[in-house]
Parts: C-alpha cells; sequence; structure tokens
C-alpha cells in the first residue's frame, strides 16, 4: 500500500503481478536480462591478484550467473586508510546532505528493480514475488535511515541546563564500521546495515556473504552512483576470512553482523581478542528457533495460510521463519491433515518460473545438512508429508523435500534447521505456560506467532514470552520496516531493531558541549 510513514517516507511500491499488463512485459525483460552475467570486486582500484569465485544459480549449477574477486588483505589495508581520510569529511557533512544521498540511493534501487529482480532469482533462487519484497525492504531501509538522518544528526538535542550552563548532544559517526551480511536477503539485508551506519556518519566496508556477492557488487555501484564516495561506502567481497581480517583490523571501529549464531560467537571473539584500535561495538543478528502456538479457538484456514506461507515461503531460509509448530490437541488432527493438504498442494520448482512455489536451497552444504536432518527425522518422528523433487530440479540444483514430521519434544532438536522443514508438536490444553516455558528454553528468541481469540492466552503469551517479534493471527515473516521493526533476543541477536527508531543512534557516538556563560 502507498502508505505515509512518520517524517513524511514512503513505503516503496510492490508490483502487481496479478496484472498481465504489468506481469507479462516484466517476465518478458527479466528473460531478456537471463543470459547477462556480471563481475563483482573491492571497490579499492588497485587490485593486484585478487582469488576468483564463480557463482552460479542455485537451481542450476551448469549457469554462470558471473565471477567475484575477493578482498585480499592489502587491499583491506589500503580500502580502511582511504576510508579513514574520508570519513571526517562525510561526518562533517551532515545528516540533511547524507540523507539526500541516501533517498538518491533509493531512487536509483527502484529505477535498477528488474536487475535485482533477476539476480536475486539467479544468484540466490528466490522466486519473482521473494525477490519483488526484497528489493522493496531495501528501498525502505535507504528512506527510513535517510529520514533518521535528517532528525537526529542535522541539529544538536538541546539538555537541560538548571545552573544557567548550555548543554548539546551530538550524535557522530563512530568512524568505519564492517558490515557483514548474509546470502538469505542479499540486497535487503546487506543494504539495511550499511545504510544506517552511512546515515550516522560513518565510513562502511560492505562484506557480503560470499554465495551473493553480485546483488551487493551492483548496489554498491548504486550508491555511488547516487553520489555517496567511492571511499565511504566499499565493497569486500569474499569468504568468512575477509570477514575476520575487517573484525580484526585495527581501523574497524563498529562490527554489524547478520548470519548464524555459532558466527556471531567467533566474532564476538575476534573482537575481543584485539589488541590494536578502539573498543569496539557489535550489533549481532541472527538464528531463530520459531515457534508458532495454534489453541483451540484459531481459525483453520487462517493457520493452514500463514503457517505454510511461515515456513515454506523462500523455502523456508529466513531468520523468521517457522520452524516448530505447536498445536493444541483437541484440533491438531483436522489442522494437521489440512496444513499438509496444502503443502501437497504447493509446487516446488525452478524459481524463474511464475508458478513456483519453493525454489531451491542456496548451496550444497545447505542441502547435504538439511538432508541429513531430513533422514535423522525418518529414525526419530513421525512423517506428515515428504514431497519429491521433480527430476529436473534435482538433476542440477540444490533442493530439498519441503517436508512436515510430528515430534514429541522440542529439545529433540538441535540448532536452527535452515530450510523447508515442518516440526509439529501436539499440546495439551490448560499448558500454555509449559509451551512457552519450553520455547523459552531454547534460548533463541527471535519470532514468535500466536493463533488464538482467546484474549488471555495472548496476554499470557505477550507477557511470558522472550522474542523480538510476536505475530497474533497472520504469519510471522515479512516485516516491514518502521512497523515492525526486526530482530530478536539471546541467541537471537544484541538488538537494537533493523528498521526501527533506535537503530541508527546505536552506529554513532555521542558528544556533548556544555557552554558556561
Ligand atoms: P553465516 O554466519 O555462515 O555467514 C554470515 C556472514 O558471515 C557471511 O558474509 C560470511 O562470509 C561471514 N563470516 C563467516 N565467518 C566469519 C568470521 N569468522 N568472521 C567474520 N565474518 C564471517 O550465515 P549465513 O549462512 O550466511 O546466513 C544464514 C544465517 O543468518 C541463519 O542463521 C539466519 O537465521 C541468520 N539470519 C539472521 C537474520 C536476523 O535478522 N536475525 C536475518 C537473516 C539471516
Ligand atoms: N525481516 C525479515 C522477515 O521478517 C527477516 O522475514
Amino acid at each position: 500500500p502507498d502508505q505515509i510513514f512518520g517524517l513524511g517516507r514512503k513505503n516503496s511500491a510492490g508490483v502487481d503481478l496479478s496484472d498481465p499488463l504489468v506481469r507479462e512485459p516484466l517476465m518478458e525483460r527479466l528473460h531478456a536480462l537471463s543470459s547477462k552475467t556480471y563481475e563483482a570486486q573491492p571497490t579499492e582500484e588497485a587490485m593486484g591478484e585478487h582469488p576468483v569465485r564463480r557463482i552460479t544459480s542455485p537451481h542450476d549449477d551448469r549457469i554462470e550467473v558471473g565471477i567475484a574477486h575477493e578482498a585480499t588483505e592489502g587491499a583491506i589495508d589500503r580500502a580502511m586508510e582511504a576510508a579513514a581520510k574520508a570519513q571526517v569529511g562525510w561526518d562533517q557533512l551532515g545528516g540533511e546532505k547524507r540523507a539526500q544521498l541516501l533517498d538518491k540511493a533509493a531512487d536509483l534501487f527502484e529505477e535498477h528493480a528488474e536487475t535485482f529482480f533477476s539476480l536475486c532469482i539467479r544468484e540466490a533462487g528466490k522466486t519473482l514475488p521473494d525477490a519483488i519484497l526484497e528489493v522493496r525492504e531495501a528501498v525502505d531501509f535507504l528512506r527510513y535511515y535517510a529520514s533518521e538522518a535528517r532528525a537526529k544528526f542535522t541539529h544538536p538535542t538541546p539538555l537541560p541546563g538548571p545552573t544557567g550552563e548550555q548543554n548539546e548532544l551530538r550524535l557522530h559517526g563512530r568512524g568505519i564500521w564492517t558490515c557483514i551480511s548474509p546470502w538469505n536477503f542479499p540486497l535487503a539485508i546487506f543494504t539495511g546495515p550499511v545504510a544506517a551506519a552511512l546515515a550516522a556518519g560513518n565510513a562502511v566496508m560492505a562484506k557480503p556473504a560470499e554465495q551473493t556477492p553480485l546483488i551487493a557488487d551492483y548496489a554498491i555501484w548504486l550508491m555511488h552512483q547516487a553520489g555517496i564516495p567511492r571511499e565511504i561506502v566499499q565493497l569486500m567481497p569474499g569468504d568468512g576470512k575477509v570477514g575476520a581480517a575487517l573484525v580484526s583490523h585495527p581501523l574497524t571501529a563498529g562490527v554489524a553482523f547478520t548470519g548464524s549464531t555459532e558466527t556471531a560467537r567467533i566474532i564476538n571473539r575476534t573482537i575481543a581478542d584485539r589488541q590494536d584500535g578502539p573498543i569496539v561495538p557489535l550489533i549481532a543478528e541472527t538464528g531463530g528457533q520459531n515457534a508458532m502456538i495454534v489453541d483451540s479457538s484459531a481459525l483453520p484456514e487462517q493457520v493452514t495460510r500463514d503457517v505454510v506461507a511461515s515456513s515454506f515461503q523462500s523455502a523456508g531460509q529466513r531468520c523468521s521463519a517457522l520452524r516448530v509448530l505447536y498445536i493444541q490437541e483437541d484440533v491438531a488432527d483436522e489442522m494437521i491433515r489440512m496444513i499438509g493438504g496444502a503443502l501437497e498442494a504447493q509446487t516446488i520448482g525452478d524459481p524463474r518460473e511464475l508458478t513456483t512455489d519453493v525454489g531451491p536451497v542456496i548451496d550444497a552444504q545447505a542441502r547435504q545438512a538439511l538432508r541429513r536432518h531430513l533422514d535423522w527425522l525418518d529414525h526419530h518422528a513421525v512423517r506428515i508429508v515428504r514431497r519429491d523433487i521433480p527430476e529436473e530440479s534435482d538433476a542440477h540444483g540444490y533442493y530439498v523435500s519441503p517436508s512436515i514430521y510430528e515430534i514429541e519434544h522440542l529439545s529433540q532438536l538441535i540448532g536452527e534447521n535452515f530450510g523447508p522443514i515442518l516440526h509439529i508438536i501436539r499440546w495439551k490444553a490448560g499448558e500454555l505456560d509449559k509451551v512457552v516455558e519450553a520455547i523459552n528454553g531454547t534460548g533463541y528468541g527471535l519470532t514468535l506467532g500466536l493463533q488464538s481469540r482467546i484474549d488471555l492466552n495472548r496476554r499470557y503469551v505477550e507477557k511470558h514470552a522472550r522474542v523480538g517479534n510476536l505475530y497474533v493471527n497472520r504469519n510471522q515473516i515479512g516485516a516491514v520496516v518502521e512497523s515492525q521493526p526486526f530482530g530478536g533476543e539471546g541467541l537471537s541477536g544484541t538488538g537494537p531493531k533493523a528498521g526501527g527508531p533506535h537503530y541508527v543512534e546505536r552506529f554513532a557516538t555521542e558528544r556533548v558541549t556544555c557552554i558556561d556563560t
């Protein structure tokens, strides 16, 4: 919807795929883009010899989408030095001017949306509806953080001066932020932290996931086209070793990380072991063991629709995705039958086809881990649905059977299973407290769904569940910037919430001036 948000910001527009006059020409243009290849490289000019990675499509590993030149330690040093010199001027430019450049970048993202759609499909295996959401979220992050820069980084905040002195608080950039992102939101979550760090007056080393550097390269190119200086936002493609080198670099003044809980712990240790440079804050947005609780007052059709979207959209590769569905036992048989039937009706296949509901997972490693989990479930759980993968998809793509299993206890699951697998547990009427206790007991706290028309149950869950985002009577994915600030607690992250009112300040440092008369 064309909705006006606080500070006059507008949500980015979607694409109406139900309109053939919109859909058919778009599909033709995407087809025309489908043989284009791309190249990602560190922004730093004097590159020298960089290791090269071949990027192929998750749905067909014979399709090469492009190549990525990975950053070397020498390139990181040069990039850091250039960024440190430029950052002071960027900070002094002030919130309004930085906001104008971020808004311009948002306009360019929208103008180039179709290239992003094509890349999201080909490099990350997303369906077109998912790709559209991805671009919208990236654009919303740019504009929202621009509005935050205007509101909070343009004028000092006056503070009380009870004895006659004048007190003022100013926000400034901290220096250089290293922003490390995952492959599952290769544009939105790549762009969000980068935009926030820039809005706050920092330079940024942007380290995309090794699986999706091409989308990131295109995004950084557009930011440069918008007028954000090349030294101020620099792409640093590469794997975890590049991320680790950036985190431990003495010129890194802050780290914004989104990815697995395991990697966040490693980064935390790297930060603790740094011998040079400033003490560094870490913002970490990590995984989840997300549940949905269904009681006997829930509407079965609504539950079915919301469960399928929450668990299987994006092939379950969302940190917010539903992994564990608790159904009150009085209504469980009927609900399980309906949800199983709905999964049977999903189309598995090539994400380039508009009819596809569930596409591939990201790579061979993810496929192997998920298949191992399915094998484990076959021995320890009750199989409800395990879909076959179409032969042509299985031959060259990274596909995992979308599946539903019934288990007895949440404690049977270890860690996050990042794919299209749903686990169901039955719970007894009167034991909502035990369900919430079990969910809290995982230590994760990202999303939680509740399907209930009983106010007492909603209030109980609101009061006791330790989660970042609670969704009642709807699906639990697709948080909207500014409306549903997103992020978890415990093993799911440090906060602050992305797309929320406390995010940009965390990238800044505060300075106070006190002037006596
Ligand atoms: P990952 O932890 O494997 O990798 C994330 C990033 O960290 C990549 O860019 C990777 O190269 C880099 N990295 C790896 N080792 C590193 C090291 N030692 N030092 C510095 N950087 C290093 O995660 P992934 O597989 O890319 O992404 C999926 C995970 O991300 C899931 O756990 C998912 O739940 C989580 N996620 C969380 C959110 C959220 O907002 N909470 C959003 C999206 C994804
Ligand atoms: N913000 C993303 C979602 O809500 C992760 O699905």
